[in-house]
């Protein structure tokens, strides 16, 4: 066999190219050290002839990807969990392994859905921008007054590892009721955390804090458009730290502007890196680069992940974390 060919569309932390360089010594490895991703035709050039690649989640992995790819391209592992950037039913009919990073990211991702929830109820980052701006004045009775969040209801959209998690310690640490809304009931959630399943409507009316974790689909794109946020109580908050898309932002920014819901708090956007027009004037929202499993910790275990799926299917077998 000739020696296998393994590309990498973006640098990643160096775990990844370490471990694939132990275990595949004959592998000619390529990475892309550009600090940008590949345009669709520079990525098929230089993963022409691949027998493995490595993507992130910006690369688009449509079918003409697998097209130009086949019959050599044997395994795809993105560096992300969600997939929404590849076509699964393309990499199946060309008979290629596609896995991905559930798991690791849970705690980390879960960490920024927290610190979202805690930012919009205590409004630390405008307050932040306030104290910088030297408008501390004085000590004020009642000024900066924010919302708690200890003890109030936090519906959760999607019931995976990570909504779980984001239950869990608003359960367990803030004395929170959890409503939850997926395709799956979990009894677990019910069990563990007394949380109830209620319809989408239901959730969105009843709770303070409402925090996104579905993935997207064709079904969840502008789940929460704005006859959603319309449901949602005006002292509300809305976090999102699964896609972008989920949200329609257009409308997510009238209801801020209007005073529909107190705030929001977003990691992902539905156009990455542009923002929706109005976002980035709104006090009432906190805004982040999509770093949802941008810890070291996190990002070296995906880098593993991904390195341990090519070298399992490299070697005949299959990726853990398999999706096709
Ligand atoms: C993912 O993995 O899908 C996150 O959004 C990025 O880490």
């Amino acid at each position: 066999m000739s020696k296998p060919f393994v590309y990498v569309t973006r640098a990643l932390p160096a775990v990844c190219e370490l471990r694939l360089r132990e275990a595949l010594p004959e592998a000619r490895i390529e990475v892309n050290r550009e600090p940008r991703p590949l345009a669709p035709d520079e990525l098929l050039r230089c993963a022409g002839g691949a027998d493995a690649v490595v993507c992130t989640l910006v690369d688009r992995i449509d079918r003409s990807f697998f097209e130009a790819l086949a019959p050599g391209l044997r395994v795809l592992a993105t560096f992300a969990v969600g997939y929404e950037n590849i076509d699964l039913d393309a990499a199946r009919d060309h008979g290629v392994r596609v896995s991905h990073t559930p798991g690791v990211l849970t705690e980390a991702t879960a960490e920024i859905a927290l610190a979202l929830l805690l930012d919009c109820a205590r409004r630390i980052s405008e307050c932040d921008r306030i104290t910088r701006r030297g408008e501390f004045g004085t000590w004020q009775p009642e000024g900066r007054l924010g919302r708690a969040l200890f003890g109030k209801t936090v519906g959760i959209v999607g019931a995976g590892r990570i909504g779980h998690r984001v239950a869990a310690t608003l359960r367990h640490g803030f004395d929170c009721t959890i409503l939850a809304n997926s395709r799956t009931p979990r009894p677990e959630w019910e069990r563990e955390l007394g949380a109830r399943f209620v319809s989408l409507d239901a959730l969105l009316e009843a709770s303070d804090f409402v925090s996104l974790h579905c993935p997207l689909l064709p079904e969840t794109r502008h789940l929460i458009d704005a006859a959603a946020l319309s449901r949602m109580p005006t002292h509300a908050c809305l976090v999102n730290t699964a896609r972008g898309a989920i949200v329609d932002e257009t409308a997510l920014v009238q209801a801020l502007e209007r005073g529909e819901i107190a705030a929001a708090g977003l990691d992902v956007y539905e156009h990455e890196p542009e923002l929706a027009p109005g976002l980035d004037r709104l006090e009432n929202a906190v805004l982040l680069p999509h770093i949802g499993s941008a810890t070291q910790e996190t990002r070296d275990a995906m880098a593993r992940v991904c390195a341990e799926a090519v070298i399992a299917v490299l070697a005949g077998g299959a990726p853990k974390h398999a999706l096709t």
